[in-house]
């Protein structure tokens, strides 16, 4: 994953004229606008603003290059967000801040945007559901599978009375620590994938365990309700993975633990149409970003060789001193229901 330079590093007059002059173009701040609500291709951006291809690229071209926008190259993909660092990041922020959010054309990218949100999770859904038997074989392709459920068990705190699992799937994690924890509760979007995990909960005579339909972007949880977060190889299908992160680290309780097993970066681009995967894998300082931005303090990442995908373990607390609601990042979340 590559980061294009910020131009507007230059912490100078020259630098600030340069990152105005690359925003002051109504198309460009519209796409500024959007790309502060997610990761958004090329494709998706031409299909909000509804101009042609060389002329989107010309304008992301731009603004890249002044600094206002970060360029993410994953294989063949390529992903465009707003800048996150140095003084163009700055300006980009406090440019958007004066953007009036009521202007009908912003209006009518946010409606469009959100439609693209909407396909997505629809198209993921539908993948779930197609899958929901048979994810047991699409899960040999990792790492031993095993040795990274040792070792999330291992990272657990010590003492756990309310477990949360996201995208719980099948219920696999619920299976493996719903044995040392008070009351375990897995979440997932598929009632297909649920429909199983409920399965297997009550062959497992898993009494303290449970599951609910609900959407990781939008927990139906209050603040602090979890001593443990897990999410399982389930980060690689969000689009917005730093909210995906923030809302666990909202229901964690001060002292709480997030952990997170999900793939190292890797070029098998089949897995996005095959297997429905946004992401090919994170790396280690991408999340840590994300826990911090979250409000959390990263703790031990572990990886784990594989075949021939290598699993990383990301785990992070909520400082016990935390009273805090940590921030989320601005977000428009497709919104589904919740049982
Ligand atoms: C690859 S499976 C992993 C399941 C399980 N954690 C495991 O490791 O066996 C990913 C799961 O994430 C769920 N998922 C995807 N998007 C979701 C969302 N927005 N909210 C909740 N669950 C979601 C899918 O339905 C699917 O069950």
């Amino acid at each position: 994953m590559d980061e294009a330079p910020l131009a507007g590093e230059d912490g100078g007059i020259s630098g600030l004229l340069a990152a105005l002059r690359a925003a002051a173009e109504p198309s460009r701040l519209r796409i500024m606008a959007l790309c502060a609500e997610g990761e958004l291709t090329v494709s998706e951006l031409i299909e909000v603003l509804g101009q042609s291809q060389p002329r989107v690229s010309r304008h992301l071209k731009v603004l890249a290059e002044a600094g206002l926008l970060e360029r993410l190259r994953e294989g063949s993909w390529v992903f465009y967000r707003l800048a996150r660092r140095g003084r163009a990041a700055e300006v980009a922020r406090s440019l958007l801040e004066l953007t009036p959010a009521e202007d009908p054309m912003r209006e009518l990218d946010t409606a469009r945007l959100r439609a693209i949100f909407e396909r997505r999770a629809q198209t993921a859904a539908e993948y779930f559901r197609r899958n929901a038997s048979r994810w047991g074989e699409l899960r040999a392709l990792h790492a031993d599978e095993g040795e990274v459920e040792a070792a999330l068990l291992g990272l657990l705190p010590a003492t756990v009375d309310h477990l949360l699992d996201i995208g719980t799937g099948t219920g696999r994690m619920l299976e493996v620590l719903g044995p040392h924890v008070g009351h375990a509760q897995g979440v997932d979007l598929s009632t297909e994938m649920l429909a199983v995990a409920r399965d297997h909960l009550v062959r497992g005579g898993l009494a303290n365990c449970d599951v609910r339909q609900a959407d990781m972007y939008q927990l139906p949880y209050p603040d602090r309700s979890f001593d443990a977060v897990t999410m399982h190889q389930v980060l690689h299908f969000a689009d917005r993975p730093a909210n995906v992160i923030a809302e666990a680290a909202r229901v964690l309780r001060p002292g709480g633990r997030l952990l997170i097993a999900d793939l190292a970066p890797h070029a098998m681009e089949h897995l996005r149409d095959a297997h429905a995967h946004r992401r090919l894998g994170f790396d280690d300082a991408e999340v840590a970003g994300w826990f911090t931005a979250a409000g959390l303090v990263a703790g031990p990442v572990r990886h784990f060789a594989g075949k021939p995908l290598v699993i990383v373990i990301w785990s992070a607390d909520r400082s016990p001193a935390d009273l805090q609601r940590p921030a989320a990042p601005s977000h428009l979340s497709p919104q589904h229901a919740v049982g």
